[in-house]
C-alpha cells in the first residue's frame, strides 16, 4: 500500500452459480521467505509461482537494498544471493508497506548485523507491535534506537558478536519464531527456539532445504524445540511456490455460500499448519473434495472442488487457531449463513493483525445485519441460512482499516446476502491477492469497485 491516496470503495451483490476452475497465486508466507533466503544464500535461486503482491515485492526490494540481485525472466524469478553473513548495510530506510511478515522477519535477518538498518511501513504496519520481535533480538545484542514505544519507524544496530539464545516464544506466532531463527543465521553457536504451540513451519522446512543445520524435536506434549547452528552455508535452491490457502479461502467460502456454485481451485498448499479452515468448514457440512493430493517440493498440495453447501454452526477449538489464524474473518462470514451458532475462541492474536481483526469483523457483521457477540478473545456468530435480511440496503460501508482480509471477506459476504455489502476501501487487496477482483468476476461474482 502506498502511504497516501484516495480510498476505492467496492460493492458486492447477490450472485448466482459461481462456476469455473481457478489457480490461486502463490503462498504469501513461502513467497516472502523465498526472496529472503534466496537473497541470502550463495549462488542462484530460481522461483516460479511467486506471489507478486505488494507485500512480497517490498521484501524483494529490501533484499536488493542489502546486496541481492533479483531479476525476472519469463515466469521465473532469478536471485543471486549475498552468501550467509554477507548482507550489505541498506543505504535508505527499508519500507515494508503493509507487511508484518516482511518487516518482522527482516528485523531478525539483518538486525544482528553490526550496522544501522531502518524499518518503516504504512499506517497499518506502523500501528502494530514490534516488541514481540525486538525483545528476543535485544537478548541477542541488538540495539533498538529511534523508536517510539514498540511501533515503527525503528532503527536497529547489531553487536560485533551476536549472542545465541534459547527463546521460548510467548505467543503463537510464526513471525516471532522466524525472526529469532533468522537472527540465529548470523550468530555463532546454536540458537534455540522453543515453540509450545506449533505454528506454520515454512521457515524450518525452507532453511533445511537451503542447507542450514537445523533440527526440530517434538516432545510428547507437542512442544517443539528448534535448534539452528549459526554462520553455516546456505546454497541457492529451485522453488515452485504452491497456491496460498489463505487466499483460496475467499473463492472457497464464496462457492459454499452462493447457491448453484461448483468451483475447482488448483494447486493449493495443504501443509497441516495451514488447513484449519478447511477442517472447520468440513465440520460445518461443507462439500469440499480434496483431489490429487500430492507432494511438491516438500509441501503437501491438492486441488479442491467446492460445491454450494448448507452449513451448520460449530464450536471451533482454540487450539486450532494457529492453523487458520488469517481465516477467521472469512470463517465469520461463512458462519453468518450457517444454521445455528458458531463459537470461535482463542482469538487473542487477531487483535494485532493488519487491523484489530476481531473488532473489525464484529463491526462489519453488525453493519450487515448479523447477530454476533465480540468477547475479549472470542467471537460468537448466530447465522441466517440463505442470508435473508443480511447486507446493507442503505449502502453503509464496512470499515476495513487498511486490512486486505477484511475487505475480501466482506466482499464475499455480499455475494450471498440479500442486500449488497460495501467496503470503504479495496486498494489494499493488492498486498496479498492482486488477481482477486478478476478471478472472482471470472467465476461469476458481481463485485464493482
Ligand atoms: C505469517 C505468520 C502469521 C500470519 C501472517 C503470516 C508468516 O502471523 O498471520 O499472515 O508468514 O510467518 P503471526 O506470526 O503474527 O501469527
Amino acid at each position: 500500500m502506498s502511504h497516501s491516496g484516495t480510498p476505492a470503495p467496492a460493492t458486492a451483490r447477490k450472485s448466482e452459480n459461481l462456476r469455473g476452475t481457478v489457480r490461486i497465486p502463490g503462498d504469501k508466507s513461502i513467497s516472502h521467505r523465498s526472496f529472503m533466503f534466496g537473497g541470502l544464500a550463495a549462488g542462484e535461486t530460481r522461483i516460479t509461482g511467486l506471489l507478486e503482491g505488494e507485500d512480497v515485492i517490498n521484501t524483494g526490494k529490501a533484499m536488493k537494498a542489502m546486496g541481492a540481485r533479483i531479476d525476472k525472466q519469463g515466469d521465473t524469478w532469478i536471485i543471486h544471493g549475498t552468501g550467509n553473513g554477507a548482507l550489505l548495510a541498506p543505504e535508505a530506510p527499508l519500507d515494508f508497506g503493509n507487511a508484518g511478515t516482511g518487516c518482522r522477519l527482516t528485523m531478525g535477518l539483518v538486525g544482528v548485523y553490526d550496522f544501522d538498518s531502518i524499518f518503516i511501513g504504512d499506517a497499518s504496519l506502523s500501528s502494530r507491535p514490534m516488541g514481540r520481535v525486538l525483545n528476543p533480538l535485544r537478548e541477542m545484542g541488538v540495539q533498538v534506537t529511534a523508536m517510539a514505544g514498540d511501533k515503527l519507524p525503528a532503527t536497529l544496530h547489531g553487536p560485533k558478536m551476536p549472542n545465541p539464545i534459547t527463546y521460548r516464544v510467548p505467543m503463537a506466532s510464526a513471525q516471532v519464531k522466524s525472526a529469532v531463527l533468522l537472527a540465529g543465521l548470523n550468530t555463532p553457536g546454536i540458537t534455540t527456539v522453543i515453540e509450545p504451540v506449533m505454528t506454520r513451519d515454512h521457515t524450518e522446512k525452507m532453511l533445511q532445504g537451503f542447507g542450514a543445520d537445523l533440527s526440530v524435536e517434538t516432545d510428547s506434549e507437542g512442544v517443539r524445540t528448534i535448534r539452528l547452528e549459526g554462520r553455516g552455508k546456505l546454497t541457492g535452491q529451485v522453488i515452485d511456490v504452491p497456491g496460498d490457502p489463505s487466499s483460496t479461502a475467499f473463492p472457497l467460502v464464496a462457492a459454499l455460500l452462493v447457491p448453484g456454485s461448483d468451483v475447482t481451485i488448483m494447486n493449493v498448499l495443504m501443509n497441516p499448519t495451514r488447513t484449519g479452515l478447511i477442517l472447520t468448514l468440513q465440520e460445518m457440512g461443507a462439500d469440499i473434495e480434496v483431489m490429487n493430493a500430492r507432494n511438491a517440493g516438500g509441501e503437501d498440495v491438492a486441488d479442491l472442488r467446492v460445491r454450494h453447501s448448507e452449513l451448520k454452526g460449530v464450536s471451533v477449538p482454540p487450539g486450532r487457531a494457529p492453523s487458520m489464524i488469517d481465516e477467521y474473518p472469512v470463517l465469520s462470514v461463512a458462519a453468518s449463513f450457517a444454521e445455528g451458532t458458531t463459537i470461535m475462541t482463542g482469538l487473542e492474536e487477531l487483535r494485532v493483525k493488519e487491523s484489530d481483526r476481531l473488532a473489525a469483523v464484529a463491526r462489519g457483521l453488525e453493519l450487515n445485519g448479523v447477530d454476533c457477540t465480540e468477547g475479549e478473545t472470542s467471537l460468537t456468530v448466530r447465522g441466517v441460512p440463505g442470508g435473508k435480511g443480511l447486507g446493507n440496503a442503505k449502502g453503509g460501508a464496512v470499515k476495513t482499516h487498511l486490512d486486505h482480509r477484511i475487505a475480501m471477506s466482506f466482499l464475499v459476504m455480499g455475494l450471498a446476502s440479500q442486500h449488497p455489502v460495501t467496503v470503504d476501501d479495496s486498494r489494499m487487496i493488492v498486498t496479498s491477492f492482486p488477481e482477486f477482483m478478476d478471478l472472482m468476476a471470472g467465476l461469476g461474482a458481481r463485485i464493482e469497485s
